[in-house]
């Protein structure tokens, strides 16, 4: 009822707080380019009572369906699904979101494979993305790319299976290598025909299909002397298909299976607009269905089969190359936190180790470096010595610290003092960064060990180098700058459910919004999820459910989400107003507050007493409703 009503303001900066509000950034534009109708066409087609339905077993109490969360372990159900709001709400986790954040969370998805996903469930076709035209084609091209790969892939594994003397042979050395037949068929293997153009022949046959675009798609290569001479590329090869987690098949891994000097014992797939092997984990599609926190990283495709047939199926494999930060950002996306590095026990495992762990660190994961002793790599680990051994192993994993001191440790002569000495001035450095004092304490222990230094004197020096650093670093920013993360923990419940509470308010009442426009700029917000809500509830308003799609990860969605999750409701008109009115300059005063700490580093007195004035005068500020 209280649509009825517009808001009139008393104070009328509405031309100011517009500017303001044009210049926030998005935080985090969509890294794609659907339009939101189609975003919000997708949503309502899922109903989500029916998506999440579909994977968790939901009952009906009190108007709502109840279920177990999937999100936490629980014995009772405190998970929710509203089939008004189209929100899901665990009770017990705080999980909350729409149909997207549930499929996002559930798959371990990205927002762009969630929405294809959701597409796909209701046989609604998505535009191609992009206004551009070249990057439809490209689109198109990969979407190309991966049917005929799957044809391609379908083709080598029945072959895998036929009476042919060289799949007979294959299957034989599969066997040998302890690649059962279910794990052939988990990993879809296959087997391409010894000839030159099996596939090329298999392909064509049908007459849609060109060589030149097999060639293209990575399948065909060309003779270098005759111009149009195509034939297979891969010929005789033990085929491991490559997956994306969008269930794609991207590339191909081809292995010989009778040693030679001539040939290269892997022949991968080229790069093509589809495939690029900085940018693929091996067996990833299968591993992040785990779930777990931990995925192991292993450099081969034989490993990770060996690993999967030994119980450990949180494993993925690089596909031959260095790992680069788009590996990382796929391990995060699957919801690993700790990537447990187990490589060949050779110099280049070594290697690969020491390039991988700044590059994983960066990327914000935990690291644990293993290196399997007594067998050259994971796969003879388990066929030497088995599951049981290698689960202890994993189970010992050290963090990349300990693995780093191992290293340093090979340099130096320990019978040698000075060398004692410089071993453990840097082995200090590796431990000089860490933030948990537990942890420095139990590495300089371990240091003062080898080294016969005394570990309290390691302990100290590390930590006084850390508090340097830290000095130094303060020095870039204001005192009292936002250190983003550390404020959020600490801010006032209080204000935070005002700003929800203020939002919900605004983007529920179209009238709200129109005088709320006009008294609160949305940085005022003081964080980057509400800030863009409250844009959203100036620009126009949709619906809740939709206007919580348009973040594009799980935990701002959440964040907006729960804007809603708790409707409010108001007795009166003036109690409405009182409300607003009380809820607004909360914020406001805040944000002031904010800035004025921002501004104590700098000495700018003026700076300070002119946001001492404008918190003062927000007394004299009331936002009033009238009828009409
Ligand atoms: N690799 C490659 N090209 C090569 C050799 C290796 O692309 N000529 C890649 C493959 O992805 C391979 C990985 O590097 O899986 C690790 O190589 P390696 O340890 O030699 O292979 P394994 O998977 O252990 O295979 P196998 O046990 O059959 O020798
Ligand atoms: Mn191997």
């Amino acid at each position: 009822m209280f649509n009825t009503f517009s808001f009139t303001l008393a104070l009328k900066d509405f031309r100011q707080t517009r500017r303001i509000y044009k210049d926030i950034p998005k935080i985090k534009e969509r890294a794609m380019f659907y339009p939101d109708e189609i975003i919000q066409e997708v949503r309502a087609q899922n109903d989500i009572v029916d998506v999440v339905g579909s994977y968790v077993a939901l009952r009906v109490r009190g108007g709502r369906h109840w279920g177990l969360c999937p999100f936490h372990q629980e014995k009772t159900p405190s998970f929710t699904v509203n089939t008004d709001t189209q929100f899901f709400h665990c009770f017990g986790c705080g999980a909350g979101g729409n149909v997207f954040t549930f499929v996002m969370r559930f798959e371990h998805m990205d927002f762009v494979d969630a929405l294809k996903l959701l597409a796909d469930r209701v046989h609604f076709i998505l535009p191609q993305p992009g206004s551009a035209p070249s990057e439809g084609r490209k689109h198109k091209e990969r979407a190309q790319h991966a049917e005929y790969n799957k044809v391609a892939a379908r083709f080598f594994y029945e072959n895998l299976r036929s009476d042919a003397p060289e799949a007979v042979q294959a299957r034989e050395y599969l066997q040998n290598r302890g690649v059962t037949d279910k794990l052939q068929a988990l990993f879809g293997l296959g087997l391409s025909p010894p000839g030159w153009d099996a596939l090329l022949r298999h392909m064509t046959a049908p007459g849609d299909i060109s060589p030149a675009d097999l060639h293209t798609a990575g399948l065909l290569a060309k003779g270098q002397n005759e111009r149009e001479h195509y034939y297979d590329r891969f010929r005789g090869r033990l085929m491991f298909p490559i997956i994306d987690t969008g269930k794609r098949v991207v590339g191909f891994g081809g292995r010989i299976m009778r040693e030679s000097d001539k040939e290269a014992k892997y022949l991968n797939s080229p790069e093509t607009s589809l495939f690029n092997k900085s940018s693929q984990l091996y067996a990833l599609h299968l591993a992040r269905r785990t779930r777990a926190k931990e995925l192991i990283v292993v450099e081969g495709y034989m490993d990770v089969l060996a690993l999967f047939k030994a119980g450990f199926s949180n494993a993925v494999g690089v596909l031959g190359t260095a790992l680069t930060a788009r590996h990382v950002q796929l391990l995060r996306r699957a919801g690993c936190e700790t990537a447990l590095l187990l490589l060949d026990s050779d110099e280049a495992g070594t290697a690969a180790a020491q390039r991988s762990i700044p590059i994983l660190l960066q990327g914000g994961l935990r690291v644990k470096v293993l290196q399997t002793p007594d067998a050259k790599d994971p796969d003879e680990f388990l066929q030497k010595f088995g599951p049981q051994r290698l689960g202890q192993l994993l189970a010992g994993a050290r963090s990349h610290i300990a693995f780093q001191i191992k290293l340093l440790l090979q340099q130096f002569d320990m019978d040698k003092p000075d060398d004692r000495i410089q071993f453990a001035q840097e082995a200090k450095q590796c431990i000089a960064h860490l933030e948990s004092k537990i942890e420095m304490k139990a590495y300089a222990d371990e240091i003062g060990q080898i080294s016969g230094i005394a570990p309290e004197v390691i302990f100290n020096d590390a930590k006084e180098q850390q508090e340097k650093t830290a000095k130094t670093e303060e020095g870039f920013f204001p005192a009292g700058a936002p250190r983003a993360r550390t404020r959020s923990s600490k801010e006032d419940p209080g204000l935070r459910e005002a700003r929800k509470a203020l939002l919900h308010l605004a983007l529920t009442h179209r009238a709200a919004a129109t005088a709320l426009g006009g008294y609160l700029a949305p940085e005022e917000m003081g964080d980057g999820v509400y800030a863009r809500l409250l844009a959203f509830a100036y620009e126009n308003t949709s619906a809740p459910a939709d206007v919580v799609s348009r973040f594009e990860t799980a935990e701002a969605q959440q964040q907006a989400a729960e804007v809603f999750s708790k409707p409010i409701a108001y007795a009166s008109v003036p109690e409405m107003e009182k409300s607003l009115n009380e809820m607004a300059s909360i914020i406001k005063i805040a944000y002031i507050n904010s800035q004025i700490e921002q501004l104590g580093g700098k000495n700018d007195l003026n700076a300070v007493k002119s946001l001492a004035l404008r918190k003062k005068s927000l007394q004299n500020q009331y936002i009033t409703l009238s009828n009409g």
